[in-house]
Order: C-alpha cells, then structure tokens, then sequence
C-alpha cells in the first residue's frame, strides 16, 4: 500500500461516508496502518520522538507509542496528553521531552517532579530549570543561523525567528549548564518545517561544529523534525535513506569528537500523521459569482487553518452520500466554508489570492473531503464564530472508532457561567 495513493481509495471513502453517518460533518477521520506504516520507514533512527503539536489526540498517541515511537511536548497540556496516553517520565530513554522556548511555572513544576527533560530553547529558560533543580537534564535547542520552511511561518532558523538559542551563544550556554550544574543530554536543531536537501549539509555541519565546540560527552543529538510529505497527486516522497545517511555520518562524526556514545533522534510531526487524515464536510451551497463558482462547505479555518494560514494546499474531492465521485460540469471553483471572513477559503494561494480549481460541480448535501489533514488540523482548530470542535474518529483494521466527541455549544457555553 501506498502512503498517499493518487486517488480516494475505496475503504478510505466508505469510511468517510459512514463517519459522516455516524458522527455529523464536520468530521475528522484517521486512518491507523499508514501511521504504522510511516513509522517504519524510520526505523533506521535511534529514536523516533513524535512531536505531537500535529496531532496531539490521545489515541494517537497511544498508537505511536505501541510502535516504540516516543514523544515531544511543547505544552503542559501535551505533557498531560503524553501521561494520559501511558508514556512513562523519568526512565532512562527519556520517553517525554519537554521543548520550548520559554517555560512558565506550572510546567516547570511539573517537569522538575518527573524528571522530564528539558529542551531549551533561550538562555532564560536554562536559568530557570537550573534554579528549579540542580541536575536536572537539559537540552539545547540551537538555531544554527539558518533556517527553511514551507511558508515564512514555518522557518524556525535564522536572525528573524524566535526559536532557539543562537548558535553564538553555545559557549555562554555552557557556561551557565556548568555554573548552575545541569546536565547536558544532548544538542537539538530544527530549521523548519519542510525539508530541503541544500539544507541538510549545512545543517549537519552545523550541529558537528556545535558539537566540537561544546567538547563534552553527550548522549543524543537530535535533527529535528520537518520532513516533508507529498499533499498533491504526483508530488514525490522524501528520500528518507539519503536523509538518515546524512545525519548518521554527523551521529558517527560526533562520536568520534566526544568520545561518547551518541543516539541519533528525529522528531517528526506531519510525516508520521499528515496523510494519513481527512477533513470530511458537508456541500450546504453552490453559487455562482461572476464566471466563477463557490461551494461552501460545512467546515470552516476555525477547523482547518493551514489554507488561510499558509496558503496550503489540500486535495479536495466531491462525493455523493453514496460514494460516487460527483461529475458533471467542471468549472474553475472555489471552496470556502461558513465563517464571517473573507479569508475562509480552503482554496488559497500564499498570501490569501482565491484560487479557482477546476473541479466537478457538487450538490447540496454531497460531501467534501479535505486530504491530507491528519497533521496540524484537529490540533490547529479554534472555537471562532463560536463553533464547536469537530469530532475525531480513527479508523483501524476495518473498524471506526471516534476517539473524541464533538464539543458542544453547551461546553463553550459552560465555561463562562
Ligand atoms: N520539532 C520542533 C522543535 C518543531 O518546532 C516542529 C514544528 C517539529 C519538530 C515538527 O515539524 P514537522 O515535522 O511537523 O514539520 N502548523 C504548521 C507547521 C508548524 C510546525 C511548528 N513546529 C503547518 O501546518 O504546516
């Protein structure tokens, strides 16, 4: 099976029908073997660490950590997620790391009762874990002075972005690790999300150079997350063996520097999760504007925001309740969805130009399905327009399971009484 087969497959579909059956549109819908499957393909790696900002549902979680994959937060809230989902703190393969830039303290608490390991991310926050608890084991998350991502969002390197420590400051870094006796485990980089192989060199050089510098054993270093994945029929996968070879010979190099050990880890998000998930919405509206068409649909950014964010794109097909591909008139479309924003348009180039794609025109009541949304889509939705959470169902070994309700007005209401 392929990861992201070109077109709908069949169970994928009657799934999607029957979600929408079961639990109402807008629905979220997972499916669990090509997250399995994604796993696998990075079995080359020391350490698979999942971070979960992607998709941070517990049930997916749980999954993971069935495969041997363990976890990043970046919130307590994740933390939380994290040891609700079964993953143990405190053990010797460090299964939750906590990465950040700052930490509030609540969260250090926390980390500091369970022995969770500390990503640091600004020289700040080394000062406090280190005054919270002497010993404590810290990383360093380092921005190398360059960065590459998707969108301008998405870059987490170089002299405009808030991430990391950078990289001149190892040495003050080090300094303040031994003053305040923390213990090091490891440096950590992560330039953006979305790989380029011009990149990856120089980010590996980058990391030996870090490591020559800081001259002491360490125990792991980590390259990030960021793998891209294909969203388009066509658009070729990552070459994950050329990925690995580069940053092992970084891992074997560093070895050699420190005399230590060294345990390579990656931290994907989007890789492990972005298509293995759909967004499933109800057509309520088809007009015509000009020569163009809009199909609005029953979901909208408050759901999925990477379009109005980023301008991403999403494959978007059109079913009837039965499960035939709607066909008819092709016309140039644009699919939106029902907030009071010009912006919530699911067809958007960067920069928020309405992109019309020629698509069969749908009737109220058909379905649309969003692809490729199983990363930074249920984890990125908001209550706008005062509209619930959609539900979340996961599909695995032929049955459907909903692995969280949908939120009701009654819940939003709730928490103001
Ligand atoms: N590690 C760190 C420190 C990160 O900041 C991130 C993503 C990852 C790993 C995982 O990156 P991934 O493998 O998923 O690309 N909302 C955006 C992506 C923002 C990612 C932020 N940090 C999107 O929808 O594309």
């Amino acid at each position: 099976m392929t990861i992201r087969p070109d077109a709908l497959q069949p169970e994928l579909l009657q799934a999607a029908l029957q979600a929408a059956q079961n639990v109402g549109t807008p629905c979220w819908l997972y499916e669990a073997e090509p997250i399995r499957q994604r796993v696998a393909q990075l079995r080359a790696f020391d350490c698979v660490r999942y971070a979960q900002k992607a998709n941070s549902n517990t049930h997916i979680l749980r999954l993971l950590r069935s495969q041997g994959v363990m976890v990043d937060a970046v919130s307590l809230g994740e933390i939380e997620r994290a040891l609700h989902a079964g993953y143990q703190p405190g053990t010797p393969d460090h299964e939750i790391v906590f990465t950040a830039d700052i930490i509030d303290e609540a969260t250090l608490h926390r980390v500091v009762e369970l022995g969770i390991p500390v990503n640091c991310g600004s020289p700040d926050m080394l000062r406090q874990v280190g005054e919270a608890q002497r010993g404590h084991p810290v990383w360093l998350r380092i921005n190398p002075g360059f960065g590459h991502g998707h969108s301008r969002k998405t870059n987490t390197g170089g002299p405009s972005s808030k991430h990391g420590i950078w990289y001149d400051e190892l040495e003050d870094c080090l300094r303040l690790i031994d003053e305040l006796g923390l213990s090091l485990v490891g440096l950590h980089m992560h330039i953006g999300s979305g790989v380029d192989y011009q990149h990856l060199h120089q980010v590996c050089d980058s990391m030996l150079d870090c490591v020559r510098r800081a001259n002491r054993p360490l125990a792991a270093i980590s390259a990030g997350g960021g793998l891209s994945v294909p969203y388009r029929a066509g658009e070729p996968e990552i070459d994950i063996d050329q990925y690995h070879a580069a940053w092992d010979r970084a891992r074997v190099e560093a070895e050699r520097i420190t005399g230590s050990k060294i345990r390579l880890e990656l931290e994907p998000g989007r890789f492990l999760v972005a298509n293995a998930g759909v967004l499933v919405a109800e057509v309520r509206a088809v007009k015509k504007v000009a020569n163009n068409h809009f199909v609005i649909v029953d979901a909208g950014f408050n759901d999925l925001a990477r379009p109005a964010m980023y301008g991403s794109h999403h494959d978007i097909c059109f079913v009837t309740r039965d499960g035939s591909p709607v066909s008819g008139y092709v016309g140039p479309t644009a699919v939106a969805g029902p907030l009071c924003e010009s912006g919530d348009v699911f067809t958007q180039a960067d920069g928020g130009y309405v992109e019309f794609r020629d698509l069969a025109l749908p009737k109220v009541g058909d379905l649309a399905i969003l692809r490729d949304t199983g990363a930074y889509g249920a984890a990125m939705s908001s209550n706008y327009n005062s509209r619930p959470l959609a539900p979340e169902v996961l599909l695995d070994g032929g049955e459907l399971k909903v692995i969280r309700k949908r939120q009701t007005i009654a819940d939003l209401l709730g928490l103001e009484a």
